[in-house]
């Protein structure tokens, strides 16, 4: 990687409520993301992440990358709510994650898409059914529902399989209907957990072109992923992991938030 790499320094947090925020200078997009001082240690002493600092601005596309254990996947847990921090403060699209439970993490959860590598379909449910379960889950109207499937299910290239079931359909497929289903109820972010490390290159590449059309749209993406050839050829900004320590490019951060 050519990029000159440094560890970025502590921001000014936000403040807790964070329902205002933080001023922004013309011309710069707002942060939907705001990592400061952040660390993650397991309960078994296990250091994921150390004083990591970082601002992911509305509308960015950006992958995370660095070894096995570096800690990519406990930052996105972290991101989503899913492990709290140990120190430091995160705010996620304007709320701050410190102490949130309940329905107010539940109401934040609705504004992110996750895709894990996994896919995580429902065996028993067809690939339209898969899609539809999320908007039901959020109390989407049968119409409303009726409405959005359609549109998602031909973003990832897959309306003539609406009615197949996950075990009828490639890697690559049943990775494209976690993608749908990720962002049928068009979230503002979407955070992708290697989503292309059990794929070739070409179905790879496919994920990223879905990717890069959904931040077309205005969905800001934070994707990790070891696979170095698919961020070169991307031409995304990169943010590195290394033993719990984030480093980000000067290029990529180059103001406080
Ligand atoms: N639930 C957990 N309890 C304790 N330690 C954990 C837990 N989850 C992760 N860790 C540890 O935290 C560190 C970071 O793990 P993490 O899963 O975030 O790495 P990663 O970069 O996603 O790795 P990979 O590329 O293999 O997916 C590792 O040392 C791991 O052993
Ligand atoms: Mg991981």
């Amino acid at each position: 990687m050519s990029q000159r790499l440094v560890n970025v320094s502590p921001a000014a947090p936000e403040s807790r409520e964070s329902a205002v925020p933080a001023a922004v200078p013309p011309g710069v997009k707002p942060a939907i993301v705001t990592l400061t001082a952040v660390c993650k240690t397991y309960d078994n002493g296990s250091k994921a992440l150390m004083d990591g600092n970082l601002t992911i601005r509305q509308g960015d596309f950006l992958f995370i990358t660095g070894p096995s254990g570096s800690g990519k996947s406990t930052l996105l847990k972290l991101l989503y709510g899913e492990q709290p921090v140990s120190a430091g403060q995160i705010v996620v699209d304007g709320v701050d994650l410190t102490g949130l439970r309940g329905d107010r993490l539940a109401h934040l959860r609705r504004r992110i898409g996750i895709v894990f590598q996994d896919y995580k379909l429902i065996p028993r449910r067809t690939v339209a059914e898969n899609v539809a379960f999320v908007l039901w889950a959020q109390g989407f109207s049968r119409s409303e529902i009726e409405r959005r499937l359609p549109p998602a299910l031909k973003l990832v290239g897959l309306p003539h399989k609406a009615n197949c079931f996950p075990e009828e359909l490639s890697g690559g497929e049943q990775q494209r209907v976690s993608l749908a289903r990720a962002i049928v109820n068009t979230p503002p972010l979407l955070l992708a957990d290697e989503p292309t490390g059990n794929l070739d290159a070409d179905n790879s590449w496919q994920v990223i072109k879905i990717l890069q059309k959904l931040n077309a749209i205005g969905i800001t993406i934070i994707v990790t992923t070891h696979d170095e050839q698919l961020i070169q050829r991307s031409g995304q900004p990169v943010v590195q992991l290394c033993n719990g320590r984030l480093y980000v490019p000067t290029t990529y951060n180059p103001i406080s938030p």
